[in-house]
């Protein structure tokens, strides 16, 4: 088990950064991780190769397999004719394909490219595996509430072996963008709002994907993504600027792109935002002054979907040909969908304006990389008709969404232990557009996951308390009223013990392109909310949901409420694990839930400003909205267990902290209660005085420890002078003496026990 302690330096960038991931045990079992071997042969092949051949090997296409079904994932466009994909293949004008479906479409195009091409370079097959192949797992965001790593690299890795055997290469995973804006919808697919956790994720998940050898037939080449600070979208809105400091986007935004480059990803995909004025896909600072110079990253770079050409109507690019031009040079060696790359690079190199040197360095990354993967020993080793069926949706590999499912549902409330319900001897009346039926399981951003065959939480109920106690009623749609639904919905209220309303936001409210106003529940389903609640039956919510939401009313009132956010194939079965007691919820949030959607974006690590409200009451001119406190109703590393967990002791090796040493930090954590608990157990620190004001907390360590009823842990972290490092004035790691609060807490907002230290000079 690796130590979740992370120092301030690793999440930082630049020179000397990652220092303890560098020194980390894990680092050393991945010692050739992040390097690129360039067979001879490779160059040999180069040389052979006209300039469309090569500007072929850079042009990637959605699949026209099926109709074109790869096309229904992204905006439309043309390029559904199958028979037309394979004779480019044939002509070299492909690299490869992606979202196709199934080993046969890759055996068919591979064929064409190994045996009827002019020089039979291999197709490399891509797909967004983002949380799953067959066998769909909770979504990335929620399965960063589970506060544990490996759990995301072993997810990482069953969804490698389903995808490898169904003719996958490539992943367009993780996608690692730090989001602290919950209107953004794509904050589901990734890591919350913190870069330290959000690093230790994405490090944990290439190496999921990508295993120890590219060449295994059982793993994927792993893209980090979206290179950079698409998550920074301004209000949220995607595909927006992103505008910040060169501080703020080393400090936060950098980080879990960098920790994924360092755990061996070996492709990284360019955002489609523009930082502080230039789009990334046109950005020569960031993709080859950063991330090649600095940061030594020896894979390829992809553009988004067409990324390239949208620098146009961003008023970047004059023309298609410009648009080509500007991302190639600025370090994007391959094109994905506009077909800019093929149609534009020869003339290009022709006319002078892109080196053919520059072409043969990005030709020679891919092709390198084709090789690492093994593609030109046997191109066809990830291409299995039976293999791919014989690991589809495995048993095992459910049993590991069912565990990932039940150790990412957060405990937001249990007023009275409501939780756990008793698993016989009570009528539930599960209520609500997500108590039943194969939709909305799966979530949002799959390609090969079915709802069909995924567990809805009314089975997951009935498969503990059997089927005759338990009534569904719809009550409400997502977003419209149902004729008759809250009549319903009181009735079954009024029959039963127990109510599980099932609410919250429809799959297709996150993801690309859905951002939101109002962070809240949708207005039909708040007032079925209200209804069934007025009845006056124990109420557990249970929230479907791709970001945090701002809960109101009768929802935010409940006596319980269950954060579940899209669990995929094993939901009903996770939910009912926790409902009824069989797994005790241990999961924190990633993502602070605030008071009211106007205060986001809202995130833990806000800047203390001159005014900050004294704790209690709101007073005039400090800083908070009207009525609301500069908080979050459950911020960032929020959640209940079914024990009483209570912390104390809070003891320092010191008082003070060498610039060449370390302090230990500790604290007992007490299990109180009747049931067993799993506690994750936080450090966060505060620079009280610096050249550059720094946030009111800040996540260093985090534990998960298991506690007995009745038990006492004693939790010891370390922190050393490096993990107090920041970005000073020049936009350089500095670290400066003096004094340091710290907190061992259950949250980034609850005391727990709080000391201070000095760094001495
Ligand atoms: C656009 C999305 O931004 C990206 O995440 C995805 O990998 C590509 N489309 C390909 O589907």
């Amino acid at each position: 088990m690796l130590d979740l302690a992370i120092s301030r330096r690793a999440a930082l960038m630049g020179a000397g950064a990652a220092a303890a991931w560098l020194a980390s045990p894990a680092r050393a079992l991945l010692q050739a991780a992040g390097q690129v071997q360039v067979p001879a042969f490779v160059d040999q092949l180069i040389a052979r190769m006209t300039l469309e051949e090569k500007a072929g090997q850079l042009q990637i296409m959605a699949s026209a397999w099926g109709g074109g079904a790869a096309l229904s994932l992204n905006p439309p466009g043309s390029g559904s004719d199958f028979s037309q994909q394979v004779e480019e293949a044939r002509r070299g004008l492909l690299t490869g394909v992606f979202n196709g479906n199934g080993a046969r479409m890759a055996r068919i195009m591979q064929t064409a490219a190994v045996r009827e091409s002019r020089l039979k370079i291999p197709l490399i097959f891509a797909a967004d595996v983002i949380h799953g192949h067959r066998t769909i797992f909770p979504v990335p965001l929620a399965e960063v509430a589970s506060f544990e790593p490996d759990l995301a690299r072993r997810t990482a890795e069953a969804a490698a072996f389903e995808a490898s055997g169904a003719g996958i290469d490539w992943t367009f995973s993780p996608m690692v963008d730090v989001a602290r804006d919950q209107r953004w919808g794509r904050g589901v697919e990734g890591g919350g709002e913190d870069p330290m956790l959000g690093s230790l994720f994405a490090a944990a998940r290439v190496r999921g994907f990508q295993g120890a050898d590219l060449r295994s037939d059982a793993h994927l080449l792993s893209c980090i993504k979206h290179f950079a600070a698409y998550g920074a979208a301004e209000s949220g809105l995607d595909y927006n600027v992103a505008n910040m400091s060169m501080r703020r986007l080393r400090e936060v935004y950098l980080p879990p792109y960098k920790a994924g480059f360092d755990a061996g990803a070996l492709s990284a995909m360019a955002s489609f935002n523009e930082i502080n004025g230039v789009p990334s896909t046109g950005s020569h600072w960031l993709m080859t002054d950063l991330l090649r110079g600095e940061w030594g990253f020896k894979g390829f770079v992809v553009s988004d979907y067409t990324g390239d050409e949208e620098m146009i109507l961003g008023g970047y690019a004059k023309d298609g040909r410009d648009a080509a031009k500007l991302a190639f040079l600025a370090g994007v060696d391959m094109s994905m969908q506009s077909g800019l790359y093929r149609q534009h690079l020869p003339g290009l190199v022709k006319s002078g304006e892109v080196p053919e040197t520059l072409l043969n360095e990005s030709v020679r990354r891919v092709l390198a990389l084709k090789a690492m993967l093994g593609l030109f020993d046997d191109p066809f080793r990830r291409i299995d008709e039976k293999r791919e069926a014989a690991r589809s949706m495995l048993p095992k590999t459910r049993a590991l969404a069912r565990e990932a499912g039940r150790k990412a549902i957060v405990l937001l409330k249990n007023d009275g232990d409501l939780l756990p319900l008793p698993r016989s001897g009570k009528r539930i009346a599960v209520i609500g557009p997500f108590a039943a039926g194969a939709h909305d399981l799966v979530g949002p951003w799959v390609v090969y996951g079915d709802d069909s065959k995924a567990i809805d939480l009314a089975t997951g109920v009935r498969n503990v308390v059997g089927p005759a106690s338990v009534t569904v009623t719809q009550g409400s749609g997502v977003a419209e009223p149902l004729p008759g639904g809250i009549e319903q919905a009181v009735a079954a209220a009024r029959g039963a013990d127990i109510v599980l309303l099932a609410i919250g936001e429809s799959y297709d409210m996150s993801g690309e392109a859905q951002s939101r106003t109002e962070i809240v529940v949708p207005e039909p389903q708040q007032q079925l909310a209200e209804a069934v609640a007025a009845v006056g039956k124990p109420m557990v919510v249970v929230l479907k949901h791709g970001r945090a939401l701002a809960l109101e009313g009768a929802v935010a009132d409940a006596p319980a409420i269950l954060a579940t956010w899209f669990l995929g194939t094993e939901t009903g079965n996770a939910i009912a694990d926790v409902l009824f007691g069989a797994y005790g919820p241990s999961a924190r949030l990633p993502a602070s839930f605030p008071w009211k959607s106007g205060q986001e974006p809202y995130y833990y690590a806000h800047k203390p400003t001159g005014r900050p409200n004294p704790p209690g009451e709101l007073q005039p001119y400090k800083a908070h909205f009207r009525g609301i406190p500069n908080s979050a109703r459950y911020p960032f590393g929020h959640g209940l267990t079914y024990g009483k967990i209570a912390y104390s002791g809070l003891a320092l090796s010191g008082p003070s902290l060498p610039m060449n040493g370390s302090i230990q930090i500790s604290a007992t954590v007490t299990n109180s209660g009747a049931r067993a608990a799993e506690e994750v157990v936080q450090l966060y620190i505060h620079d009280r005085v610096a050249s550059i004001t720094r946030p009111v907390r800040e996540l260093k360590a985090f534990r998960k420890v298991a506690l007995a009823p009745g038990q006492s842990q004693t939790v010891r972290f370390t922190l050393t002078a490096a993990d107090l490092t920041f970005y000073g004035l020049q936009d350089r790691p500095v670290i400066e003496p003096g004094t340091f609060d710290v907190w061992v807490a259950p949250s980034a907002e609850a005391e727990g026990v709080h000391g201070t230290f000095e760094l001495a000079a």
